[in-house]
C-alpha cells in the first residue's frame, strides 16, 4: 500500500519501536493517530507530528472500541494498524520457594498481550473493512508485536512466552480470516531492543544479552523496527507471517 494520504493507529505509539514506526509513517505522507495510557508522552508526541492523540489502556477491552471509533472519525479512515503494547514480568513455572507459578499472573500476561492483541485486531479490520479496496485489493494492514522469546523462551518467562507464542500462531489463521476483505495481517518478533520497556536495563547487562547474536551484537534501534513495519505496509506480498527482527539471536536458557 502507498503510504501517502493512508492513516494509521499506532497502539503503543508513545515510545519505542511504535513512535519510530509513526514517525516514519509520517515522514513518508501519512497521516497518524497515537493511542496509548493516559499517563504516557502520548500527546506529545501526537502534536509532534501533526496527529491526534487518544488515550487508552489495551485492557479495558470495550474501551478500545471507543478509542479506535474516536480516532477513525479523526483521522478519516484507517488502512494501517501497529500495536506494541504489551509486556510481562518474570516467574518460574515452580518458584525458588517450591511454589508454583501464580495463575492470576499467568493470566495477566495472557490478557494485556494476547487477548489485548486479538481484541485490538478484530477492532481495527472492523474500520479496515469499510475502506474501498485499492488497485490490488488491499483494504488494510494490521502488524502485532511477539518476541522472539516466543520461540526461545528463558527461565522464568513461561507467560511471556505463551502469550507471544500465541500472537505468532494467529497470525496466519488470521491473515487467512481477513484474506477475502484484502486486509493483511503480520506480526514482529524484535530481539532486545533499546526502548522505554528495557531503558533499565545497564550496557553491562545489554551487552551480555545480546553476546549471542549473529550480528549485529547489540540492542536493536527503535527505527529498525520502523523499517521493517513500514516494508510490511509497503509489500503486498507481505502476509500471515511472522519475521524475527534480530541479528540472527538465539536466546540461551538464561
Ligand atoms: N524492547 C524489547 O527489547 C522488546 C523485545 C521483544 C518484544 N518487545 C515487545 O515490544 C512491546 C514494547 O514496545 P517497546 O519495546 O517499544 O516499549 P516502550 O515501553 O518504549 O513502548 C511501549 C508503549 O506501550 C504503551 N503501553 C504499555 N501498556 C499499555 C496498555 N496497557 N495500554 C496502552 N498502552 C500501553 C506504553 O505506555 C509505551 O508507550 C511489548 O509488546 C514487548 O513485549 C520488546
Amino acid at each position: 500500500m502507498d503510504i501517502s494520504g493512508s492513516k494509521a493507529i499506532f497502539v503503543g505509539g508513545a515510545s519505542g519501536m511504535c513512535r519510530a514506526t509513526a514517525e516514519a509513517f509520517v515522514a513518508k505522507g501519512g497521516t497518524v493517530a497515537i493511542l496509548d495510557l493516559e499517563s504516557s508522552k502520548g500527546a506529545e508526541v501526537a502534536a509532534s507530528l501533526g496527529g491526534t492523540f487518544v488515550p487508552c489502556n489495551v485492557m479495558d477491552y470495550d474501551g478500545m472500541a471507543v478509542a479506535f471509533e474516536t480516532a477513525v472519525e479523526q483521522l478519516g479512515g484507517l488502512h494501517f494498524m501497529v500495536n506494541t503494547a504489551g509486556g510481562g514480568a518474570g516467574q518460574r513455572t515452580i518458584k525458588k520457594d517450591g511454589s508454583r507459578h501464580s495463575l492470576d499472573d499467568f493470566r495477566r500476561v495472557i490478557d494485556l498481550n494476547l487477548i489485548a492483541s486479538f481484541n485490538i485486531n478484530t477492532i481495527a479490520a472492523e474500520h479496515m473493512v469499510k475502506n474501498e479496496p485499492n488497485d490490488v485489493g488491499e483494504r488494510g494492514v494490521m502488524i502485532n508485536t511477539a518476541s522472539i522469546a516466543a520461540f526461545e523462551g528463558q527461565i522464568g518467562q513461561v507467560a511471556y512466552t505463551a502469550a507471544k507464542g500465541g500472537i505468532a500462531a494467529m497470525t496466519l489463521t488470521m491473515a487467512r480470516d481477513l484474506g477475502t476483505h484484502g486486509i493483511r495481517c503480520m506480526t514482529i518478533a524484535p530481539s532486545l531492543f533499546d526502548t522505554g520497556l528495557t531503558a533499565g536495563i545497564p550496557d553491562e547487562g545489554a551487552l551480555q544479552l545480546t553476546k549471542d547474536a549473529a550480528f549485529p551484537k547489540r540492542m536493536g534501534r527503535p527505527q529498525e523496527f520502523a523499517v521493517m513495519a513500514i516494508s510490511i505496509f509497503e509489500c503486498t506480498m507481505m502476509n500471515g507471517s511472522t519475521i524475527r527482527v534480530d541479528g540472527g539471536q538465539r536466546f540461551a536458557p538464561r
